[in-house]
């Protein structure tokens, strides 16, 4: 039981839909802009009552059925997610209470976008020490909730959603290796300015939304993608040509073009959901890779590059056999 194993995937994405034109009506933008920017066509947006942990259970029920397994079989919970239904209890302790999962280490990771990757590399390490044989990991996300409607630069990129992964002990390959890494230095080009023991960042105003420096993040993106994807590639000894697929954070299709380019990867090795589901941050990448598997692009045996990046900044990626 040498390594971490895929054994079901799933994804939940809220019904209401808002389409780049739909935008136009609500701040100075053109379906043309966005598109041309950023690759986003519409994204899914959460209804107000709905949480990220809702988002979850959906997913997380899935990715079980297609794994055969039922509540009692899972052992550890992981929820990478920057916006959680509450500053505690965490959300997998929540998921793991809707789930009825019997009482298991439930672990929250807040990493922004690159929550799940943290989350699965953290999973992969558990499953490796021999103290867990099947974790549910999920990357999940309510941030149109975080952004502030009235700003053009950044309400036109986010959207809502959750991918569930179940992972397993097996003696057959699943996870290679796994790379991450942080730099706080950056930590103002992008960040939400709110949480529960430090001053609003807007003085005098309870609200508070997003804040990114768009172009700067865009610069460190492009450059740490590159690096993090062939960091992952040496650790293992894998060359980038014997890549199947590229399953990576789907902020922007520029920046996923110039990742796939760096790798010598034509765009069709490339798992695609920008234009759909816009960058639901946790969630992007955990859904990117439901959506390869059940359209029976991403084959059993195959070999998959995850990546991601978010604020602080943070970035991760995880090699492995499908
Ligand atoms: O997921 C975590 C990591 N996040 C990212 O990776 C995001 C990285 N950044 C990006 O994806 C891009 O920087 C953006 C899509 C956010 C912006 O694209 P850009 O090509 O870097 O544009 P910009 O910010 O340099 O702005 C160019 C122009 C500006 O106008 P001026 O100053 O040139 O007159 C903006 O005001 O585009 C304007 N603009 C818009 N115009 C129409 C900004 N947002 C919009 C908009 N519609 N929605």
């Amino acid at each position: 039981m040498n390594y971490t194993k895929i054994a079901g995937t799933g994804r939940y994405l809220p019904e209401k839909i808002l389409t780049n034109f739909d935008l136009e009506k609500m701040v100075d933008t053109s379906d043309e802009w966005i598109r041309t920017r950023t690759g986003v066509e519409r994204r899914h947006c959460v209804a107000p009552e709905q949480t990220t942990s809702d988002m979850c259970v959906e997913a997380a029920r899935i990715a079980m059925e297609e794994a055969g397994v039922g509540p009692a079989d899972i052992d550890m919970v992981f929820v990478g997610t920057t916006s959680p239904d509450l500053i505690f209890p965490n959300c997998a302790t929540l998921v793991q209470h809707r789930l009825g999962i019997p009482a298991c280490p439930a672990i929250g990771m807040e990493a922004a976008c690159t929550s799940f990757i943290y989350a699965l590399a953290t999973a992969d390490k558990y499953i490796k020490a021999g103290e867990s044989k099947c974790a549910l990991v999920i990357g999940a996300e309510c941030i149109t909730k975080l952004v502030d409607w009235s700003d053009r630069n950044t309400c036109v990129l986010f959207g809502d959603g959750a991918g569930a992964v179940i992972v397993k002990a097996s003696d057959e390959p699943g996870i290679i290796a796994t790379h991450l890494g942080a730099d706080g230095q950056y930590k103002e080009l992008l960040y939400y300015p709110v949480g529960a023991s430090k001053e609003l960042h807007k003085a005098g105003t309870d609200e508070a939304s997003i804040m990114m420096t768009g172009n700067e993040v865009f610069k460190v993106a492009v450059k740490t993608l590159g690096n993090v994807a062939l960091e992952v590639l040496e650790k293992a000894g894998v060359a980038q040509e014997e890549l199947d697929w590229l399953i990576p954070h789907q902020a922007n299709i520029r920046i996923i073009q110039a990742t796939a380019k760096r790798l010598g990867l034509p765009m069709e090795k490339v798992i695609l959901t920008v234009q759909d589901h816009g960058n639901t941050s946790a969630a992007s990448v955990p859904m990117a890779l439901d959506v390869g598997r059940r359209d029976g692009r991403v084959k059993p045996g195959q070999l998959v590059l995850m990546e991601a990046f978010g604020g602080g900044f943070t970035w991760g990626s995880v090699l492995m056999r499908v």
